[in-house]
């Protein structure tokens, strides 16, 4: 057991996937996984481990924002051998050409937080995805011929800002779309020798002040869920 995860070693598979929402961990277990085995409910962040296609997978609720990110996947690292990280997330579009219910591939992650000012000592860390995951999510999405976009993204500590046009600044700069999660992810699972990837299905836009309903975020989180498994398979 550690802290927050209320497993016994061994329960964990090497590779992880990570939604926010505890309750879409849940789901994930149930629709797709065999033999599944809850290994968590400490604060209700929930954690299963079951079989894909034969593979060991778990999949383990993250929370929201990056200190309770780092939280988790610290522990599954540290405590548990966890080496493959994927987060299975939504985020808020930047750009006009990337519609509601799109994949994204966040190859690098910036971020408003100061979680890496500090670790860093005030200078900058390029927060970037692995490589080996990043090409097999490719191949994946490539040959299913799943439409995405790959490129960088922003996690902000913030959902409400202050200056509701703050974003664009970091649209300028390229950025495709804004979750809360992926940077700390990257650096940790980079501090640990691991791998980590983030897929985001696009939820809302920015541009557009257009958000999905309930019912369609559910379509595109399936699609991710598939290649997010297929990748953890390969
Ligand atoms: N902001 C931050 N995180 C998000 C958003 C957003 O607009 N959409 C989904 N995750």
């Amino acid at each position: 057991m550690s802290t927050h995860i209320g497993a016994q070693p061994g329960e964990i598979a090497e590779t992880v996937l990570m939604p926010g929402d505890p309750l879409r961990a849940q789901f994930v277990a149930e629709n797709w996984l065999s033999d599944v085995h809850q290994y968590n409910n400490v604060r209700g962040m929930l954690g299963f481990t079951g079989l894909w296609k034969g593979e060991r997978i778990s999949v383990q609720g993250s929370g929201m924002g990056m200190p309770s990110m780092a939280i988790y996947a610290t522990e599954l690292m540290r405590f548990f051998g966890v080496q493959r990280l994927i987060r299975i997330g939504s985020c808020g579009s930047m750009q006009s050409e990337i519609a509601l219910r799109e994949l994204i591939l966040a190859v690098s992650a910036s971020t408003n937080s100061a979680m890496n000012r500090s670790r860093f000592g005030g200078m900058d860390y390029a927060a970037t995805a692995s490589w080996n995951l990043l090409r097999k999510a490719l191949a994946v999405v490539e040959e299913e011929g799943i439409p995405f976009h790959a490129g960088s993204i922003l996690s902000s500590d913030t959902f409400y800002d202050d200056d509701p046009s703050q974003w664009k600044v970091w649209a300028r700069h390229g950025v495709l779309a804004v979750e809360m999660e992926a940077n700390q992810l990257y650096t940790l699972a980079a501090r640990h020798g691991r791998e980590a990837l983030a897929l985001l299905t696009v939820s809302d836009s920015l541009v557009q002040e257009k958000e999905l309903s309930a019912q369609d975020r559910q379509t595109g989180f399936h699609q991710m869920v598939e290649v997010a498994l297929e990748v953890a398979r390969r």
